[in-house]
């Protein structure tokens, strides 16, 4: 799929712009164009970002209903265009369709959540204050009130809903948004521009900026972006913290996620189950993803019979060309990050690892691979490969297992696979991750429901709601001397 052949405008405060220069993207499956963006220059930048700045008091003061109305039409639109949608992200990220077309489904779902929140969002709780003497007569009353306009900046392995995941709670509460796209990935974002541009949302209230990555250190510091929503890498994701300690920053991270099958898990049927829902969601998206499975670690009750499976389930995948409707695994964004995780399977071999399949590279795709014996030291434990690779782990009892997942700097999210509910509520309290999906794998992600990582995997949450919490606070209103 190709966008026109002239470079494709961006969105600066709500109009298209084209910049001084381009850039080109291109299919990570077979490197033909997809399209060419243009690149705002400083001065439109600093123009979109001026604007952010003087809409926010107004467009705090948007009625809810204009908000949601505003919301509920980017819905609507995305669902109406989900086909050409998900055809835009497979071309641009290499995404198998059947993934892409899920990701669209879920950016319906994200506005849909946002239109709803957005009516509820009303801040408005009263607190008698009479409990004590000193409140005799005195009510409080809060409402939420934006820190002000929000620098949103979205990774390439969602290009659609992880740009959802910053405009939809935004938008919802209130708040102007700069939202900059990944830079292989910006037609997606660019399109969500497309639809925000239907809507009667005021002037400055977003804008879409593909700004390259060495412009991003300005921006970052700008002081009338006090909030920064980064969805990215762990290095990125930190620096940017550091670098402006007193803004508000909420950071999606890294993680290398477990899946754990507990003792119990052992009928045949719960076998096949894990089996194919590790083998799907260690490989989806070619692993690209923060959640999906990187490391399985198994009892030794059900270990012998669950390795079997797994290697039967992944090695059904379907490889090969995104744009095939058949297609489960296609390639990583570009041949670097391929022959990255080609190397850190080769480190980990070399230390003793077995791989019991895959373990090739061909240009940017990389076949979906289970490894066993992986030295605990071997980057694809410790580090997060985002590729189709797993990593087996025989533990002895429940404890082991929670000690094993825990055994890693990141904390996102864990799948727990048991049918014992007292099993499920000692790990809840036990893993040091954001959430743990019991019976299934840690690749399940509501997106209402709050998400982020403990440990280096992140801070702050997002999930419609979270993140219009994240970008706003509570300022009280006392009221003094009344007859309650
Ligand atoms: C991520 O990779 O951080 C996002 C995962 C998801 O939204 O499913």
């Amino acid at each position: 799929m190709t966008t026109t052949g002239s470079p494709r405008p961006f969105w600066l405060a709500g109009r298209e712009a084209t910049g001084e220069s381009t850039v080109e993207v291109t299919s990570p499956w077979d490197g033909s164009a997809v399209g060419s963006v243009g690149v705002p220059t400083a001065a439109q930048t600093e123009e979109a970002v001026a604007a952010a700045a003087a809409v926010a008091d107004a467009f705090a003061a948007t009625p809810a209903h204009v908000r949601a109305a505003a919301l509920d039409l980017v819905c609507r639109r995305v669902g109406e265009r989900a086909d050409e949608i998900a055809r835009l992200i497979s071309a641009e990220n290499g995404k198998p369709m059947k993934w892409a077309r899920l990701e669209v489904a879920r950016c319906v779902s994200v506005f849909r959540w946002a239109a709803d929140e957005a009516r509820r969002f009303n801040g408005g709780i009263a607190q008698r204050l009479d409990a004590d003497a000193g409140g005799t007569g005195r009510l409080a009353l809060t409402r939420r009130v934006p820190y002000g306009p929000v620098l949103g900046i979205a990774p390439f392995n969602f290009p659609l809903n992880l740009c959802a995941h910053k405009v939809a709670p935004a938008l919802a509460a209130g708040v102007p948004i700069i939202l900059k796209p990944a830079p292989a990935t910006p037609l997606s974002g660019l399109l969500l521009g497309d639809l925000l541009a239907e809507t009667d949302l005021p002037a400055g209230a977003w804008s879409v900026l593909p700004v390259p990555n060495d412009a991003m250190p300005a921006l970052v510091q700008d002081e009338r972006l006090p909030i920064i929503s980064f969805t990215g890498s762990v290095p990125v994701g930190w620096s940017i913290r550091d670098a402006v300690p007193r803004k508000r920053v909420t950071l999606e991270l890294g993680g290398n996620g477990a899946a754990i099958v507990l003792a119990d898990y052992a009928s045949d049927a719960d076998l096949d189950w894990a089996a194919q829902r590790i083998a799907t969601f260690s490989n989806y998206q070619a692993g690209q993803s923060c959640i999906s499975v990187q490391r399985v670690i198994a009892d030794d009750a059900v270990y012998d019979r669950l390795v079997p499976r797994l290697i039967a389930a992944v090695e059904a995948l379907v490889t090969g060309d995104p744009s095939d409707e058949a297609t489960d695994v296609g390639p990583l964004i570009n041949e670097d990050a391929a022959r990255r995780v080609e190397s850190w399977v080769d480190e980990a071999t070399e230390a003793g690892a077995k791989v019991l399949t895959g373990g090739a590279r061909e240009g940017a795709s990389y076949v979906p691979t289970v490894l066993e014996g992986v030295p605990t030291d071997a980057k694809v434990a410790t580090e997060e490969v985002f590729g189709p690779v797993m990593a087996l782990t025989r533990v002895s009892g429940e404890e082991a297992a929670y000690a094993a997942a825990n055994a890693s700097r990141f904390g996102l999210q864990a799948g727990l696979f048991t049918r014992d509910v007292h099993a499920a509520f000692r790990a809840h309290r036990a893993l040091e991750v954001g959430g743990v999906v019991v019976g299934d794998v840690p690749s399940y992600r509501a997106d209402q429901m709050p998400y982020g990582g403990a440990k280096q995997s992140g801070v702050g949450r997002e999930g419609v709601r979270f993140a219009m919490e994240d970008y706003t606070y509570e300022r009280v209103m006392v009221l003094t001397g009344l007859e309650l």
